[in-house]
Order: C-alpha cells, then structure tokens, then sequence
C-alpha cells in the first residue's frame, strides 16, 4: 500500500480548505472501545450542564463528596466539585493497588539500546513515591501548598517526584529539561520555590548530556531576584555515580539517593486536598512578557483527564500506551501521567530522541512492550515520514489507536500516520486542546465519529465550542469563514487562574467575548486564542494560534521572550520575531534585528543574537534565521509591523505597504533576504 505522496504545507490548507472524505474507525477497534453510546451528547448536553460531570468525577475516589458540582458565583474563577476533598496520588497510584499492585504502572525505556527496559509496578510505584514524599517533608521540611521546581529530564525519577509531591500537596511546577537555567530561574521566582529538582545528567541523541550544570545558574539567577533556591536535589541518571561537570555546592545541594537512605520504607499518608486546592503549575508563553503558569486544581484537572484518558485515548488498564510527548508539557503531565495512572493503565516513557539510533526505534520499541496506543505530534510523524515509510513496515507491532497532537496536520501527513504507521487498523484522534484547558477539548470521540484527516472534530462531550468573528457574532457552520474560536461553557480541566495574577487570567481568556458583572457562566466564553473553521459536520479544524505565539513543533513560544532575548544583546537596537512555515517542525523562527548606529552587521552578531536565544530560553527556540537590517518596517505610529516581515520571509506578497513610515524598507529587507546577506544566515 503506498502512502499518498502530495505535499501540502499549513499555510496552504488554511487558505483553500477542501473537504475530505471521512474514514471509518475499523470494526475491531469500535468493539472494544470505552465509548461507543451516541447518547452521550445528549447525557453531556447544555441541558444537563453541569451535572452531567458527575459521570467523571466519579471516576476518582473521594475522601469526601462535593456537594456543588459547579459554583459559578464568581465568573471567570469557576469552581467544581465544591466542598469535595480527595488526593491525586491516592487516586493515581494507592487505589490501584487492589487489582492491579503488580501490574506494569510505566516501562522506562532509557535512550541507549543496550540498557534494558525497567518495569516499574504498582506496588513499586508506591513505594518510591511514599519515601520521596517522606524526604521532600522530612529533609526540605515541604508542606501543602509550597511550590517545588523540578528540571527534570523524561525518566521514572518524573513521575515519582511529581506523585510525592502530589502527595503532600504541594504544588509541583516541571520545566521541560531542555529549558534553559535562564527560563528555569524565571519560573522559580515566579512560583517562589525553594527547592529545585534536577538530575547529573540524561541521554539524548546518543550522548550523556550535562544537566546539572543549569542548575548552578538557575540557582544564582533565581537568587538575583531575590527568591533564594535553599536546596537543590540531584538525582543521579546512575545512582552512585555523577555525571556532571559542576561540583555539588555543600550545603545547597544533595543527592537525592543518599537522602532517601534514611526513608526507606517509610509510608506517608496522603494529604487530604479540597478539590480546588492546585496539584501543579505549568509555565506557557502568551501574547506578552514572560511565560505565565496555568495553575490546575486537584479535583476539576484529575476528574478531567480521568474521564479522557478513558473516552478519547480509550485506555483500558490491559493496554499498553505510549504518549511520545514530554512529561515537560501539558501533554505529559495529563496523558503520561496523571490520565493515565488514573485509570491503571499500563504507560511508557521513553528518555531520548525518537530517531536515535535510527528511525527504526520507536518500532522496536512498539513491538518489543506491545505498545498499542500510541500519542505523538505532526512534527514527530513528519520527521519518521521523512525517514521513509518501508520503516514501520518492518515491525510487527500494532496500534489500535493513535493521536496527534500540539499542531495543525495537513491531511497527506493525517494519511500517512494512518497507512503507514497505523497499518489501516488504528483509530486516530487529532485533539485539540492547550495547556491551560488541562484535558482535550475538540476531538472526535473514537469509538463513536468517523474521521477526516485534517479535522479535529467536533466538541467533546460537555464541551460546547463556538467560532466569533471579530465582533462577537457566531460564525455558524459550514460558513466556510475562519475566526476565534471560543468554548462557550466551563469545564473541569480549565485552570483555575494564572498564578499570581488573576487580572492577567480575566483580560487574556475572557476580555474579549464576556459581559463583565455578568454572575451567568453562558456570559463568560473562553477565548483559546486559536483561529479555527467550523464544517457543516460540526467539525472543527484549528488553523493556529492568532495571537503573537510561534507554536514551533508543537509547542508554544512567545515572539515577545525571543525578542527580548534578542534585546539583551548590547549591539541590537530593535528586533522583531515572525514565524516562517518548516516542513517538519510546523513553524520555526525567523529573527529580523537592526543595529545601534556604529555596529557592523556579521556572523558572529548573529551567532551572539543566537546564543541569546537559546542560553535565555533553550535550544528548542533556535531561530531558523537572523537577519541583521538597517530598520525595520513600522506605522506612522512606530508600531513594527510584523506581517510584512513575515511576508518577506516567505518571499509572499506584502499587501499594501504605502501606509508604512518606512516603506522603501520593505524592498531593501526583500532583496537582502534574497541574496543571504547582511548577517544573514
Ligand atoms: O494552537 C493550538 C495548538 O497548540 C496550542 C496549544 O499549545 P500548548 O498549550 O503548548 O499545548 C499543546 C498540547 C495540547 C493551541 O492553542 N494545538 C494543540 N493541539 C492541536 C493544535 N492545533 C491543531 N490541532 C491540534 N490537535
């Protein structure tokens, strides 16, 4: 069977939609499924709202039930499961001990082919957790409610630092290990922790990469503004050996393997949380500034991603599941672990990179566990498309479900997922969703729709998605017309508000369509940020983000935090970043940067500019371009147009420039794009 070859790129398909056809789920899969009962859209309809979410909370354990299911008294600050008290780690990982305590809980894959493949149980699961939990109260004296940092790479040390805290209740805030000491300070003087959680070192790409060095300096950044890091706990990739250049600091820093020696055994009841007390942060960038964190409640998030795990990623605990993301993201924190746990599933974390030490891996993998659901990003499923598609056909393994996620997939990716790496067998969801919604909100339900490449699919039960145009006026389906689209109702996943600063909640999720004083929630629509189109199917597809984000292979970068890494570069007077389409990664960088007067422009600003990027956010922000440029094009009013640039970029046309102040600019940056010069690279 030969995949369907046609190229298409993002840009393109959001400016002449066709129509697919749909594609039937195969018969196999339907069977078995978690959901199949169409009536579930009637049980999750508007009418039922918000009572209908009892099916999903009772899917935990409660220490005790809530007696209000949504309290609405205070719009946008949503409350659910009010007066409900209950515990994640409890409900991900004691609960299952009862049937299922010597079932597989996470295979730990280690990036090097020949390190085997450990096991971790239930029953393990909980004895790690439980004596984690006993030194970070213990020896970091940690109690509900403090904020922990964890730099942590994708090993079983994660989840179990992530469980502990859980436990105690206080509040975890991972940075993605590929982060760098700058973004990692940031966010620990935002959250005020004061103890960070890192490793010596981890695999990727075939090498054993240095990590506790950022540690150092995230400690001496966070420390300059005043927010002191107390403790600083290593855990060793090895235990009993270091692998890291930089010296353990006496005093601040401990292995976390020699702390546990006095925990051993030790069993730490779970703290009993209201359901709106916060189980963790996760930093993200928005239009402006910094990077904000999505604060997520225990009872709402838990309940959410539960109920998800089991209808969209149809989780049963005898599958075998593997989410490729990183635990660093929403993605990971909500289908790695805690949907997952939730519902005893059986969940694989692999360390390193998909394609080490050959595009073969993740096969030998799939079919060495009998992996069966499988979750990964366009740019993932570009990258292996890439390596060619007689690869997957070489492994016996075989999905009955898989995902994607993070970004728009153009429907010849879409095909190639589903015949090459799926076989025809698999099911697939594209679910739409963010990190500050906690689970999926757009997705067709597995089980129950069929699917169109390309196509999200229509809201999920409960949630009720709507498309405004500029002015607040539904576009209605099939209008062929794209706009903001907006989700018309609360839900449990949402964050609860942006931490420590509820204003900046209101103003960026809710300014926009909601009638303030308004005590009704059918008032308070919450604006995702996403341009999308609606089919007459109620389908829905996500075109990308419309506001200043660069969502590059899946994950979101704010054009703000670049340009100010750009900015803290002496020579650079002005500098502007726009997105350019990347046949892989979805969307990458493009810096456009002038100079104070007196500097020349060369390679090695552009590599300083660069290295600003990358040393402030991380490797993953490297720009595709740098352009050095003599001004850039603004208004009247001095407002950098970045439309043009993005038009320059792609070598598309500009529109009309004549309102500029600078118009002539926008022919001399043409023509220095054209011929790579002026510092360009
Ligand atoms: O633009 C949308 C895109 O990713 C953004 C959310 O990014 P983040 O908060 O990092 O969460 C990623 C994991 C959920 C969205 O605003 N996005 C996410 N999923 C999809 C998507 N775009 C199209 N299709 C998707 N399935």
């Amino acid at each position: 069977m030969s995949p369907i070859d046609v190229e298409e790129d993002t840009a393109v398909i959001s400016a002449h939609w066709r129509e697919e056809s749909y594609i039937r789920p195969a018969a196999q899969f339907i069977a078995q499924a978690n959901l199949t009962d169409p009536g579930v859209f009637e049980r999750f309809s508007e009418k039922n709202f918000p009572e209908c979410f009892r099916e999903y909370g009772a899917m935990l354990d409660w220490d005790q039930p809530w007696h209000t299911m949504l309290d609405s008294s205070n719009p946008p600050f949503f409350k659910w499961f009010v007066g409900g008290k209950l515990n994640a780690c409890h409900n991900c990982v004691d609960r299952n001990l009862q049937k299922h305590r010597n079932k597989t809980a996470f295979y730990f894959v280690p990036e090097p082919e020949g390190e085997p493949v450990v096991s971790l149980t239930y029953q393990q699961l909980h004895r790690r957790v439980n004596e984690m939990a006993a030194m970070l109260r213990e020896f970091c004296g940690l109690k509900r409610g403090d904020r922990v940092t964890l730099h942590l790479p994708m090993t079983l040390e994660l989840p179990v630092t992530m469980l502990a805290c859980a436990r105690l209740g206080v509040i975890h805030s991972q940075v993605f290990s590929g982060f760098s000491a700058s973004a990692c300070a940031h966010r620990i003087a935002d959250s005020g922790s004061r103890v960070l959680i890192t490793m010596d070192a981890y695999y990727r790409g075939g090498k054993l990469l240095d990590h506790k060095r950022k540690a150092d300096t995230t400690a001496l950044e966070s420390d300059k503004t005043g927010v002191k890091v107390e403790k600083v706990l290593v855990w060793r990739r090895r235990p009993g050996e270091y692998h890291s250049e930089a010296p353990m600091v006496a005093g601040r820093d401990f292995f976390v393997d020699e702390a546990l020696a006095g925990c051993k055994r030790r069993e730490v009841a779970p703290e009993i949380m209201d359901a709106n007390d916060t189980l963790f942060l996760m930093y993200t960038s928005g239009t402006t500034g910094k990077p904000k964190a999505a604060q997520h409640s225990t009872g709402g998030y838990l309940a959410y991603v539960a109920g998800t795990s089991k209808y969209i990623e149809d989780l049963h605990p005898e599958d075998v599941y593997w989410c490729m993301a990183d635990i660093g993201w929403i993605t990971g924190h909500s289908y790695i672990v805690y949907g997952p746990l939730a519902v005893a599933a059986t969940s694989v974390i692999y360390e390193g990179v998909p394609n080490f030490p050959d595009a073969g891996r993740p096969w030998r993998i799939a079919e060495a566990l009998g992996v069966n659901i499988f979750h990964t990003s366009p740019t993932a499923i570009r990258a292996l498309r890439r390596a060619g598609s007689d690869i997957p056909l070489q492994y016996n393994y075989h999905f009955k479900h898989m995902t994607t996620v993070g970004e728009p997939i153009e429907p010849s990716t879409w095909r190639w997922y589903w015949e090459v790496i799926g076989k025809r067998e698999a099911v697939i969801v594209d679910t739409w969703w963010q990190t500050e919604t906690g689970g999926h909100l757009c997705s067709t339900v597995p089980g129950i729709h069929l699917m169109k490449p390309g196509a999200n699919g229509p809201g999920l039960p409960g949630i009720y998605p709507t498309i405004y145009d500029e002015n607040g006026h539904e576009l209605p389906p099939g209008s062929h017309t794209a706009g903001n689209i907006c989700i018309r109702n609360p839900w449990p996943g949402r964050m609860l508000t942006i931490w420590g600063d509820d204003e900046r909640f209101v103003k960026t999720y809710y300014a926009r369509y909601s009638k303030p004083g308004s005590k009704d929630w059918r008032d308070w629509p919450y604006f995702a940020g996403d341009g999308a189109l609606r089919a007459e199917d109620g389908y829905i597809r996500i075109l990308g983000r419309i506001d200043d984000v660069i969502n590059v292979a899946g994950h979101r970068l704010g054009t703000k935090e670049l340009e100010a890494a750009c900015l803290t570069v002496p020579e650079v007077a002005e500098a502007a970043v726009v997105p350019v389409p990347d046949d892989i990664k979805g969307a990458l960088p493009e810096v456009y940067a002038s100079l104070h007067p007196g500097v020349a422009a060369g390679e090695a600003l552009a590599e300083k500019i660069c290295s600003a990027i990358v040393e402030q956010i991380g490797a993953i922000a490297r720009p595709r371009g740098i352009w050095l440029v003599p001004d850039l094009p603004k208004t009247r009013s001095g407002k950098i147009m970045r439309r043009v640039l993005t038009a320059i970029s792609c070598g598309h046309d500009a529109g009309d420039v004549t309102t500029l102040a600078n118009p002539e600019i926008v022919e001399e940056l043409r023509a220095l794009v054209r011929n790579k010069t002026a510092g360009g690279r």
